[in-house]
């Protein structure tokens, strides 16, 4: 630059600052930059004259902070593998975010891994999505870049930010890569568990057990097959949050980082619209959602978050019901033949062409006029697929006309057992013949009584027996743990029985497989839960056909235990010794009280009801 170049900019630069200073004087009427959001001190001049002063204490200048002001949320943690490339993420959206003109400042909010984390990661989502929506409305931000990735992370993030409602733009960590033993490749998590249970039936030894341990996540980034994460990032791009290849482009790849800065150009232009996510959502983004994760096989749990995201916005909560999702599925193949349903893993999704080719397949049956976060349509967004132009076939992505598995790969069940609605993922049956079966119950009151049991040699137990575990719902065991996936009992595991029947009220891992019912409400720690009224011996009936679960016990029985049980609680609950070991058990204070008091169930999100975008209506 020459020299009288420079002094010219630097004139500017002297000027610009002048008039900003005069600017601390005039009305602060602007809901951008800065000057946004203000700290109450009941001088809004003071307020912004102090924000300005402390900020000036990071060698901010002044045309520095006349840019549009780009959030950053880092959730990066030495306890979270799943996010452990977030620095290098950061590096890219910032570049992104300058080369556009603005300003880009990073901020923490808590991170939940999900082995790291107790009693259970979804135990801490709904406090994470509290954490994301508070900074998100308290800072001066003209549009907010939420980073995150493993299971509850993502859902977390899309609650909170629908519910502060400032423009937001979720960026994912990206799947990790696979790993490899013996010749043969391995992913988490699918992979962790078909192996722990083939060590537990015998067939593994501890040396081959211990040498797998570490070949299982051979990389940074979140589990490499269809789990909860890789469902949370897909249906995150089908509801138009995010660029399409964002979902599935791997932790460590270099398309990951130009993902990255993209989502940093992006948040600018996105900040300078103003497009907000209530503003971009409609009932047709979750349509497309909903049909995205039929297509994947995806995560059960995505049904809980997605309603927890639905029920978020104030007009179209109520709008998606777990009906939707049985609907839609009876329309939509499982195309994607990844584990847990299928064979592959995350990155041959990607090298397939990752979702950009899953929604061309899937544009027939999706909503195109749907809004994505640049202001294009999806079918816009389609329309430069370089899919378009030829007939596209694969073995991971396959076509309508040799789908992976026909239709409804996650069914709602309902029943006398399930007034409210259960879900299972019946493409990942490992054992077709037991989506229409009937036998007896073997229940296990709670977690810890399942572990002392499973494997008792005195357990009555068959290949047909029902294994039903109670009190692991939102309530009865704080986060609804992915407990569902009951072990096979020792004995019958070593016999050669690889699946059964099993049903409870918690959830159940996304890179899990096998028949398995879940999220059945209301849950057994509700005192008129039909779950939790279940006894040995009793004859459950599921027929996925007629999308039935049921308990084949007479009704005036049923009543019956369920009153005996209602005058149980109630003398628990009155009893003076009950009520002040109640008040003094330290496990009811703080977060722990806050989330007993107000989860609600799992066919409403397991979200607060004060959260949701009823909760101002909640007495
Ligand atoms: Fe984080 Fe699986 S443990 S994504």
């Amino acid at each position: 630059m020459s020299s009288s170049k420079m002094a010219e900019s630097s004139n500017k630069t002297v000027k610009h600052s002048l008039n900003d200073d005069y600017d601390l004087l005039k009305p602060i009427t602007s809901t951008s930059g800065l000057r946004q959001g203000l700290t109450s001190y009941g001088d809004a001049h003071f307020s912004l004259f102090l924000r300005k002063v402390f900020i000036k204490a990071l060698g901010y200048s002044e045309d520095a902070l006349s840019r549009p002001i780009i959030g950053i949320i880092n959730t990066y943690s030495a306890l979270n593998p799943c996010h452990s490339n977030i620095p290098q993420l950061i590096e890219a959206v910032k570049r992104g975010v300058h080369l556009n003109g603005g300003l880009a400042v990073e901020f923490p909010t808590i991170s939940i891994a999900e082995s790291f984390s107790s009693p259970t990661s979804m135990f801490l989502r709904n406090l994470m999505s509290m954490d994301t929506e508070e900074m998100i409305k308290a800072q001066p931000l003209d549009a907010c870049i939420m980073i995150g990735g493993c299971d509850k992370t993502v859902p977390a993030q899309l609650m909170g930010g629908i519910s502060a409602n400032k423009p937001v733009l979720p960026l994912v960590t990206g799947p990790m890569m696979p790993g490899s033993y013996r010749g043969k490749r391995l992913g988490a998590c699918t992979d962790c568990r078909s192996n722990w249970a083939e060590f537990r039936a015998g067939t593994r030894d501890i040396e081959d057990i211990s040498m797998l341990n570490e070949e299982l996540a051979p990389t940074g980034g979140t589990c490499g097959v269809m789990g909860t994460a890789s469902t949370m990032a897909c249906v995150t791009a089908a509801l138009g949050f995010m660029p399409l290849r964002g979902a599935s482009a791997p932790a460590v790849s270099s398309a990951r980082l130009r993902i990255a800065e993209e989502t940093g150009a992006n948040a600018v232009s996105v900040a300078a619209a103003k497009r907000t996510p209530q503003e971009m959502l409609s009932k047709e983004s979750f349509f497309n959602a909903i049909t995205v994760l039929q297509a994947i096989g995806g995560s059960t749990n995505a049904v809980v978050h997605l309603m927890a995201i639905v029920n978020r916005h104030p007009e179209l909560q109520g709008e998606i019901t777990l009906e939707t999702f049985d609907e839609i599925g009876r329309k939509v193949p499982l195309l994607i033949d990844l584990k847990p349903s299928g064979d592959n893993y995350m990155t041959d999704f990607h090298n397939a062409g990752g979702m950009l080719a899953l929604l061309y397949m899937l544009r027939p049956v999706l909503h195109l006029q749907a809004m994505t976060i640049t202001g294009q349509t999806l079918g816009e967004v389609l329309d430069t697929s370089p899919f378009r132009s030829f007939t596209f076939s694969s073995e991971i992505i396959r076509p309508f006309s040799n789908p992976l598995y026909p239709s409804s790969s996650l069914v709602v069940l309902r029943g006398n057992l399930a007034p409210k609605g259960a879900v299972m993922k019946a493409s990942a049956s490992k054992d077709r013949r037991l989506l229409q079966h009937s036998g007896p119950a073997v229940v296990f009151k709670n977690s810890i009584d399942l572990a002392q049991r499973i494997d008792d040699p005195d357990l009555v137990v068959t290949k047909d027996s029902v294994l039903v575990l109670q009190g692991i719902g939102p309530i009865g065991n704080p986060g609804m743990p992915e407990a569902g996936l009951i072990p096979i009992p020792r004995k019958l595991a070593m016999a050669g029985v690889t699946d059964m029947l099993r049903l409870s009220d918690g959830r159940m891992s996304g890179t899990a497989g096998g028949t398995i019912v879940l999220h059945i409400s209301p849950e057994s720690a509700i005192p008129t839960s039909v779950l939790g009224v279940v006894r040995n011996g009793d004859i459950i009936v599921c027929d996925v056909e007629r999308r039935y679960i049921g308990l084949e016990v007479d009704p005036n029985e049923i009543q019956q235990r369920i009153a005996e049980r209602q005058i149980l609680v109630s003398a628990e609950r009155d009893t003076s010794a009950g009520e002040v070991a109640k008040k003094r058990d330290p496990a009811k204070r703080g977060y722990r009280a806050l989330y007993e008091r107000h989860v609600n169930q799992a066919e409403d999100g397991a979200d607060f009801d004060f959260l949701t975008a009823a909760g101002q209506d909640i007495a």
